[in-house]
């Protein structure tokens, strides 16, 4: 046994030491930063790979934003590949791969499968590449039945404006104009259907100038995997349906068959951005990178939903795991990012996240209030409010246990409750709108930071930062005291 003579130290146990600064306006500054050595965010935040965090719609707010969302892992491989594709279809120039329906459906069908998809339109196919049609929503909508056929309401090839596969982004909209047309069908020399313009899509660049996309203009999504075997199989439908980084999540990332399992995908899918953690130490942070990860999520209990510490008695405070397991990936001769996961409760602990030695930090119950996250509000107490629950609470854990029998819901027996330990609580939080306006509050605090830091961007806070241990009485002073809160 042994005791480590130095603190775990905290966000709040430090204050960043203020330097003489060059920069004039906030603006000047650059808050982007490497999530993986090949995938750069212009704001450095993820959403957690939680149920009550991430999912197509805040994986595309994110995105939208210049953060990323990692998709949560609690649902089978179909949904969870549905989800990307979801993502994948969001924005992008062209969409690959429209989803088409047969002439002999009936416009109710195309209408429940237009909802589904949250898509305004359908190319008609009957399964193979040519184009037989097109229906839109204001087809179904002016259409007098719905028991109506699909071939009674669209629009005919020979009606149809098409477009081929290496047409500009301002040709398309030209077109669209000149024709006063809401999508355009994207057909090969040899006739076959590659695509599909929407006027939306067109329009989204103008709306979204930092979005993170990826080389097709696609906005970018993270997916969690787990460490058993058949997770192989979730990796390879993932990377099939675009996702762009794979995040192996598990609770105690420094266990061997989580190592075993990142040298596994990195020998499968060499060329994959592969995520592993949680780790909080320096050997577990480089174990994970020598294993073949490209980026490490780090933190053991810090979440606010987390019971890890109390449960287990594992854990390292979260600014001392950022620091110590930067300088563990710093021993190496590649650049492996870390992810601050857990435990940001204001944009100052942002700031003290990255100027610790993390390049990104990843985000939970800050974001799960927001109306992207899964979930509809509740009334509580007169308050507005949303459920947020650790991935280890009981109802986590029933829940995927359903996951793992393959079944869309739930069927737990009184014998998988009595089974389970959590290491989570479910709780809930305020509603917060949308997850932009925080993303704005959380950058506006960044900027600040970097301002306060002398530094015009992340790597120049990391190198000049100047933590100062501080007390109880400078905590209280920190926040808002003696004063009575409106
Ligand atoms: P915040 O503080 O942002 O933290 O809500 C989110 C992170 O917490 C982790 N997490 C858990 N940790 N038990 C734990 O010990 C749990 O049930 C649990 N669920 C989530 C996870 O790393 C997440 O990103």
């Amino acid at each position: 046994m042994k005791i480590r003579k130095e603190k775990g130290l905290t966000f709040d146990d430090v204050l960043l030491v203020p330097r003489r600064s060059p920069i004039v306006s906030r603006q000047d500054v650059d808050t982007s930063s490497w999530l993986t050595p090949e995938i750069r965010l212009q704001v450095p935040i993820l959403s957690a790979n939680m149920d009550t965090v991430t999912e197509a719609a805040m994986a595309i707010a994110m995105a939208r934003a210049g953060a990323m969302g990692v998709l949560h892992r609690f649902m089978t491989i179909e949904q969870q590949v549905r989800q990307v594709e979801r993502v994948k279809r969001a924005e992008g120039f062209i969409v690959e791969n429209p989803y088409a329906i047969d002439q002999e459906a009936t416009l109710e069908e195309a209408r429940k499968l237009m909802e589904r998809h949250d898509v305004g339109g359908l190319v008609v196919t009957n399964g193979t590449t040519r184009l037989i049609g097109l229906i839109t929503q204001r087809d179904i909508m002016l259409a007098p039945d719905e028991h109506l056929r699909v071939r009674d309401v669209m629009t005919l090839p020979e009606q149809i404006v098409s477009v081929p596969p290496d047409i500009s982004p301002d040709e398309a909209r030209r077109i669209l104009y000149e024709h006063r047309l809401e999508k355009l069908p994207v057909v090969d020399r040899a006739g076959n259907l590659v695509g599909l313009i929407t006027a939306q899509d067109l329009m989204r660049p103008q709306r979204y100038p930092h979005a993170t996309k990826d080389s097709k203009g696609r906005l970018r999504v993270g997916a969690a995997i787990g460490v058993t075997p058949p997770e192989m199989e979730r990796a390879e439908a993932l990377l099939a349906a675009g996702a762009d980084v794979l995040v192996v999540d598990i609770a105690h990332g420094h266990a061997e068959h989580c190592i075993k399992m990142v040298k596994e995908l990195r020998r499968t899918f060499p060329t994959a951005q592969i995520v592993a953690g949680n780790v909080a130490t320096r050997e577990g942070a480089r174990d994970l990178a020598e294993a073949g990860a490209d980026a490490i999520k780090v933190g053991i209990g810090p979440g606010s939903i987390c019971t890890t510490r109390i449960v287990t008695g594992f854990g390292v405070p979260q600014l001392t795991a950022i620091m110590d397991s930067a300088a563990g990936v710093a021993e190496l001769g590649r650049p492996v990012p870390i992810i601050a996961d857990g435990g940001i409760k204001s944009s100052g602990d942002l700031v003290k996240a990255l100027a610790a030695g993390a390049s990104t930090v990843m985000i939970g119950s800050l974001f799960a209030g927001c109306e992207e996250a899964p979930g509809a509000p509740v009334i509580r107490d007169g308050q507005k409010v949303k459920v947020v629950r650790g991935m280890a609470s009981l109802g986590a854990a029933i829940g995927r246990k359903a996951v793992e029998r393959r079944e869309e819901e739930s069927a737990e027996s009184q014998e998988d409750w009595d089974k389970v330990v959590p290491e989570g609580v479910e709780a809930v939080v305020p509603y917060r709108g949308h997850v932009k306006e925080i993303l704005y509050q959380l950058v506006g605090g960044l900027r600040s930071g970097l301002s306060y830091g002398g530094a015009r961007n992340i790597q120049e806070l990391q190198e000049h930062a100047e933590f100062i241990e501080i007390t109880p009485a400078g905590v209280r002073e920190s926040h808002p005291h003696d004063v009575h809160r409106m």
